[in-house]
């Protein structure tokens, strides 16, 4: 059987670091604030947004929610971010994706300034990504390279393949991968011969959304399984990993839930003190 990755223990040491960073700065007099954004009613964005707000309140981070209706319109969702831009105790601004259909994604993005930008995503962020140089990084790809050194998995050298290429998980995991020597392949739904490249990876990230895409024969034996995937069947969470099968062949494995996805929150957090520090000039 393979060694679980527990993505709980992991945050919460990630977490107790953020803790003791936001206590030394409130003794410095300095807040740290995240100020997250929900558009609609989508239950899974619900979800995910209420648990934000939790580990804000577990960490010492003060939260400020701002809830829109499912019609707000794109100049109103703008609005909102340039007030935030500049409200001085907002260190960091998340505007939860995916946004209803009428708006535009990147545009809401590029409104966001680049120093609040704590997931990562403006093109700004993403470029200084691409060339190593980097303020934040993404949360939930960053997460998994935390994931990966708390295990003591050294990834130089190593074959590792993505599987999925958004803009949230895939291409950045592929970057910070790249970025620690790894030899990187990118899969996606064009990809022919998927199992051939898979069956070649030492460490195999699935970032798909669909349940049970990653079974046993896609593996190689002794490889580390890092499931990024949050599906529900059958009212049940699961990944993308077929958890049973895959974890008698690989070395390591992430569960779902309690893998990935503790992670991305908990990276979340570090960049908002981040962004603190560097509004504070620290
Ligand atoms: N939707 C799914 N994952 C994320 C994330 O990491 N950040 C934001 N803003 N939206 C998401």
């Amino acid at each position: 059987m393979s060694r679980i990755l527990d993505g709980k223990e992991v945050s919460a040491s990630v977490k107790a670091k953020v803790a003791a960073e936001v206590e030394a700065l409130k003794n410095e007099g300095i807040g740290v604030g995240l100020a997250v954004i929900l558009v609609g009613d989508d239950p899974a964005s619900k979800i995910y947004v209420a648990n934000k707000k939790k580990a804000c309140e577990a960490t010492g981070i003060k939260s400020f929610e701002y809830i829109l209706d499912e019609n707000a319109t794109e100049a109103e969702l703008i609005s909102l971010i340039e007030t935030l831009n500049s409200e001085k105790s907002v260190n960091g601004i998340l505007c939860q994706l995916p946004l209803p259909g009428h708006i535009n994604e990147q545009a809401v993005i590029a409104a966001i300034s680049p120093n609040k930008d704590v997931d990562a995503f403006h093109i700004s962020n993403v470029g200084k990504i691409m060339i190593g140089n980097f303020d934040f990084l993404p949360c939930t790809p960053a997460g998994i390279i935390e994931i990966l050194d708390y295990y003591g998995i050294e990834i130089a050298g190593k074959n590792c393949v993505v599987i999925g290429r958004s803009n949230i998980v895939g291409k950045p995991m592929a970057m910070l991968l790249l970025h620690r020597s790894g030899t990187v392949t990118v899969c996606h739904s064009k990809t022919v011969n998927l199992k051939e490249i898979t069956r070649t990876a030492d460490i195999l990230v699935s970032a798909v959304g669909k349940a049970g895409f990653v079974t046993a024969d896609m593996v190689k034996p002794g490889a580390v399984v890092i499931d990024v995937g949050i599906n529900r069947e059958n009212g049940k969470l699961c990944g993308d990993v077929c958890f049973d099968e895959v974890s008698r062949v690989a070395d390591s494995i992430t569960p779902v839930p309690g893998g990935v996805g503790p992670m991305t929150i908990a990276m979340l957090l570090k960049n908002t003190v981040t962004a603190a520090k560097r509004q504070n000039g620290r």
